[in-house]
């Protein structure tokens, strides 16, 4: 069922941002294994994904998909059992349309059958494409996958990816636990940007239970600097994206690693609270010196200054900008240095931000103390 589920948004790892149709169930388990060997796992990445391509082009005689068994000889039960056995969730992926985008069999009018076959799997996860749809509009072809979902009695988490083709982000809540706002994401900084900036219209739609999907992390992929990952995974981890790793994480550098496992900016995107943050301030040249802000637990913000601009610039956060009286005393964290400023901003706060990168901070506003009688 979908209930209780994503009270933040998803964390874990998906196949197809790095190995597209190239997957097999040995790289599915050495991802599990690399997952909790790192200790990704212990941070929140406890879904292990397969994308498109798992299951054979035709179904069975008995009318069911069937796992190609040249690349999951073991099944996809047996690859449950590996991960649950590990503590992880697995994830699977069909279509709400007759096939897959990968031509592999979709679900549209078998969704009974198909989600029952998960359930008696053990699978967590459905990721439902929006391929091959006939035309029929997706706030029909939805629902019903829900509903088999739910009739299963299995918590199965409900992943709508109909990129954003018909404004999910105004019916979807009702039906899944994410729903991608855009099309496809790739490995570079043009895409993510426009992303981004797509993703931030639909801000008010997110909150617990069901988040707004800008596609699958690309950190570690190579296509973008380690500024752009950084500014990539700052401002997914702020929009209260799904943080789904799309690298082979069985082989990071350690600056991937790093920019995935920082606890505070994942502590950002988990945050109880589960507001989106948007973009709060644009100034300069095509708008390039951004802050992107929103609200923490316990009376907290979270403030990113991101650097759009081709050369280094000075980006400044406005306390009118954020809500806050100007005369409000501020303790700020940076989140990527991993410390605390010394005393207290009053007003703004703004830094010199290398191009393409992005800061992010904790703002703790200090209660104002009230004059003695
Ligand atoms: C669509 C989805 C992608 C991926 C591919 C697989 O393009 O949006 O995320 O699942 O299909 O074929």
């Amino acid at each position: 069922s979908t209930m209780a589920l994503a009270l933040s948004p998803q964390m874990g790892w998906n196949s197809w941002n790095f190995f597209a149709c190239n997957i097999n169930e040995t790289v599915i388990k050495e991802t599990a294994d690399a997952l909790i060997s790192t200790g990704l796992a212990d941070l929140g990445y406890i879904y292990v994904n397969i994308d498109d391509c798992w299951s054979l082009p035709t179904r069975n005689s008995k009318g069911e998909l069937v796992a190609d068994p040249e690349t999951f000889p073991s099944g996809i039960r047996a690859l449950a059992d590996y991960i649950h056995g590990k503590g992880l969730k697995l994830g699977i992926y069909s279509d709400a349309g007759v096939f897959t985008c990968q031509v592999r069999p979709g679900s549209l009018n078998y969704e009974k059958d198909d989600a029952e076959q998960f359930a008696s799997w053990g699978v967590d996860y459905l990721k439902y494409d929006n391929c091959y749809n006939l035309g029929i509009k997706p706030e029909k072809r939805y629902p019903p996958m829900r509903n088999a979902l739910n009739a299963t009695g299995r918590t199965i988490f409900y992943s709508i990816c109909e990129w954003g083709v018909d404004d999910p982000a105004l019916w979807a809540g009702k039906v899944g636990n994410s729903w991608r706002t855009t099309d496809d994401i790739n490995d570079s900084w043009a895409s993510m940007t426009t992303i981004a900036d797509l993703n931030n219209k639909w801000a008010a739609y997110a909150g617990p239970g069901g988040w707004n999907d800008p596609d699958m992390l690309e950190v570690g992929n190579g296509g973008m600097t380690y500024e752009e990952y950084r500014a990539h995974f700052s401002i997914w981890a702020l929009m209260k994206a799904p943080l789904l790793i799309g690298c082979d994480v069985r082989n990071m550098s350690e600056d991937t690693f790093e920019l995935l496992s920082n606890k505070e900016v994942i502590a950002v995107n988990q945050d109880s609270l589960g507001v989106q943050g948007r973009r709060v301030h644009v100034a300069g040249e095509n708008d390039c010196r951004q802050v992107w802000a929103g609200p923490l637990s316990g009376n907290c913000l979270v403030v990113a200054l991101w650097n759009r601009c081709s050369k280094a610039a000075t980006i400044t956060a406005e306390w009118e900008l954020l809500g806050l009286q100007s005369s409000t005393s501020v303790s700020v964290r940076d989140l990527w240095k991993r410390e605390d400023l010394s005393g207290y901003a009053v007003a703004s706060f703004g830094v010199q931000v290398a191009a393409h990168d992005c800061e992010m901070y904790i703002f703790t506003p200090q209660i104002a103390s009230h004059s003695e009688i």
